[in-house]
């Protein structure tokens, strides 16, 4: 018999029918009174059409093609003979409850299958985590090909927000109208990926930032991903997501529990930025995010600063200009170990070169901790190089298929970490180095995309995914105080699983300020700026050769967490002290950044692009309205900011960055004039303040404090 539950998060309500087959969600939107889950039930009870077959199969977070279900099944697979290609499932006993989790458990004995599928959403959260576990209660192995969930939307829900991308231009955003059928988005690149992010909004005709239903999605998952997004024809719309598997990549043994990833829904009535909020509330909310208590370091990365080049005293030198300008740790990027003088050789062989460190890195490392600085190391440990001694010794640990000839990429292979011993050698070199040496920061890259990765002789994405949260956290718990990064090719795995091991994302080795904009704002749609590395570079662009002002540099890098990317040692004495001005002023307002909502801004005007944070008590917001683009009227439009508290009155101010403000009008509008504004929190909202007119690729930070 059917029975429902509901589940209450801070502004969203989920009711559950389960009691047949594999629990489904009747509702997921706005909150909902306690006692409604079976009049919800009724009144969204659907009738049969003419010409169906004579049930209506649900939209289970399962879904069945053996109960009818005729969209994507939750789950696929089969025994040797055939058998179990289209498991049915019952329950099997009542479920768990938690205050904030549900344990359900069924069974389908035909096919020999158990699953039992967890939800999760605390009731001051507005994020629902689900997955599954899949048991093989046969006697034969079960060969499967997709374990996923599913997630009804409303009919309602009638577009689509999507990201795609490429290296230097990292969450790309699609946008298109879901009128019929699928859109299917499949990941096979072993790492979350540039142009598969997986990430799907979806909400109501228009949605925007601060208007419409929206609900997201995220599948926490850092190798293959499919995630799709149906609308059937009778009209029903879902959204599913799951781990890709290839044929023959997990083959369940007699006895064998799966794990499925966890997907991660969050529903808002009042738009994206909100939805973006619940995503960052629940990171937020774990015991591993980076704690108020210690600030974020400024950091100063060696990579576009010296590349590979390496000299003991040059970088003891830019290590005295970073403490100078303020930063609180130094990276030593990718250059530092044996024989690593470009991108063809020595991945594998992590020890330190003695042509460019004779005595080591101590000296390097004590020189910095010494100037009061944390130190990092950059390390790629998934990688090997044919010109390596690793490879030299032990070809076989190579995730590929010997018989075929290797498809290299950056000169490199993936080292295979299923394999017990590659997975040992490469921990004992990375545990040496971070026990040897007073290393606080680890910034772990990953460069280059998995092809016919095969451990054993089976598809070995998943093996190789699992092997690597495996050593991240080993070295985790081994040294406790080493902050890891998460880095692939700049932002190709930023997803919410490396995250449980991992506490910054590098996000796009563009450091133009300009592409920067865009590359931030879609990354801001799941994570917070704490996890967001943003650094300023140099006056030209290493990745575009475009040349920007440090104001607008800093104005974009100001909203993470900062770093420094650039030779210090070349630049001026003006410079060095506008990049001191910066990182002082971001320290100053880094706990409200790193603490605050964001808040992603509507405008009509195509030039200007704004986003910012508010204080969780709406006491102080910080905005960065930037220029992007010529504009087609001589005189931008007002900014109308969002989400202050009507009822307060707000002092508007402009926060001075350093540098050349690209302000370009004959005139400045008046309240700038005076020096600020006071206006109601509504006023702000409704009507706006305005801006200067400004240059092109030029940017301002408005500053609004309550009174
Ligand atoms: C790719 C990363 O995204 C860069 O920041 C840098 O660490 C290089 N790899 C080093 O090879």
């Amino acid at each position: 018999m059917t029975k429902h539950l509901m589940l209450h998060g801070e502004h969203t309500t989920l009711v559950l029918a389960h009691g047949d087959g594999p629990p489904a969600v009747v509702y997921w939107g706005g909150s909902l009174p306690n006692d409604d889950a079976e009049s919800v039930a009724s009144a969204l009870n659907r009738p049969l059409a003419h010409a169906t077959i004579d049930v209506e199969a649900p939209v289970a977070l399962v879904p069945e093609l053996g109960s009818g279900f005729f969209g994507s099944p939750g789950i696929k697979g089969a025994r040797p003979d055939g058998s179990g290609w289209a498991p049915r499932f019952t329950e099997s006993r009542p479920p768990e409850v938690t205050a904030d989790d549900i344990r359900f458990f069924c069974e389908d004995p035909i096919a020999g299958l158990e699953l039992e599928i967890e939800i999760f959403l605390k009731n001051n959260r507005d994020v629902v985590a689900l997955r599954q576990m899949l048991k093989n209660t046969g006697d034969t192995p079960y060969s499967l090909g997709r374990q996923s969930l599913s997630l009804p939307l409303p009919t309602h829900a009638e577009e689509i927000l999507d990201f795609t991308g490429r290296w230097c231009d990292e969450f790309h955003p699609r946008r298109q109208v879901w009128e019929a059928g699928a859109i299917i988005n499949e990941n096979r690149r072993g790492r979350s990926s540039h142009d598969h992010v997986a990430v799907i909004f979806a909400g109501t005709r228009g949605f925007d930032e601060q208007h419409g239903e929206v609900w997201g999605f995220h599948l926490g998952w850092s190798g293959n991903s499919r995630l799709v997004a149906e609308r059937v024809s009778d009209g029903r719309r879902y959204l599913q997501a799951g781990e890709l598997l290839f044929p023959g990549e997990v083959i369940l043994e007699a006895g064998e529990t799966i794990e499925s990833p966890w997907l991660y829904g969050a529903y808002s009535a009042t738009g994206l930025s909100s939805v973006s909020q619940a995503f960052h509330q629940h990171l937020r909310g774990r015991d591993t995010h980076p704690s108020l208590d210690k600030p974020r370091p400024v950091l100063l990365n060696t990579w576009e600063a010296v590349y590979f080049d390496h000299d003991l005293d040059t970088l003891k030198k830019l290590a005295d200009r970073a403490a100078e300008v303020g930063a609180e740790r130094f990276v030593l990027d990718d250059g530092w170990f044996h024989r690593r003088n470009d991108d063809t050789a020595a991945l594998g062989d992590w020890f330190v070169d003695d042509q460019k460190y004779p005595d080591g890195l101590e000296p390097l490392v004590s020189h910095v901790t010494g100037l009061g600085l944390e130190f990092g190391l950059w390390f790629e440990p998934e990688m090997v190089n044919p010109n390596s001694e690793l490879y030299r010794a032990h070809p076989e640990w190579v995730l590929a298929d010997a018989d075929y000839e290797l498809i290299l990429g950056r000169n490199q292979l993936v080292l295979d970490l299923a394999n017990p011993d590659a997975y040992a050698h490469i921990f004992g070199q990375i545990d040496t180095l971070l026990t040897d040496l007073d290393i606080s920061y680890v910034k772990w890259d990953m460069n280059r995309d998995h092809v016919q990765a095969t451990h054993n002789g089976r598809a070995g994405t998943r093996a190789q995914t699992l092997a690597l949260y495996r050593l991240l956290a080993e070295l985790g718990e081994r040294h406790p105080h080493v902050e890891i990064e998460s880095c692939s090719s700049g932002g190709g795995r930023a997803d919410f699983e490396i995250l449980r091991h991992t506490r910054r994302f590098w996000t796009s080795d563009c450091n133009d300020a300009l592409e920067r904009q865009r590359i931030q704002r879609g990354f801001s749609m799941l994570f917070p700026p704490e996890l967001m590395g943003a650094h300023v570079g140099p006056h030209v662009s290493h990745t575009t050769r475009r040349t920007h002002d440090l104001g607008f540099r800093g104005a974009v890098a100001f909203l993470g967490h900062l770093g420094i990317e650039w030779n210090l040692l070349d630049a001026s004495d003006d410079e060095r002290a506008q990049v001191k001005e910066l990182v002082t002023l971001h320290k100053k307002f880094r706990p409200l950044l790193h603490s605050g909502d964001v808040v992603r801004l509507d405008s009509a005007d195509e030039a200007s692009m704004t986003q910012g944070v508010v204080a969780a008590d709406k006491s102080e917001a910080l905005f960065a309205y930037a220029r992007i683009n010529t504009a087609r009227s001589s005189v931008p439009d007002p900014v109308q900011f969002a989400q202050l508290d009507p009822e307060r009155k707000y002092r508007v101010t402009i926060l001075a960055l350093p540098g050349r403000s690209g302000e370009f009008g004959r005139t400045r509008p008046q309240w700038m004039d005076d020096g600020s504004v006071v206006l109601s929190g509504k006023a702000l909202m409704m009507m706006g303040v305005q801006p200067p007119v400004l240059d092109p690729e030029s940017a301002l930070l408005f500053h609004i404090v309550a009174e």
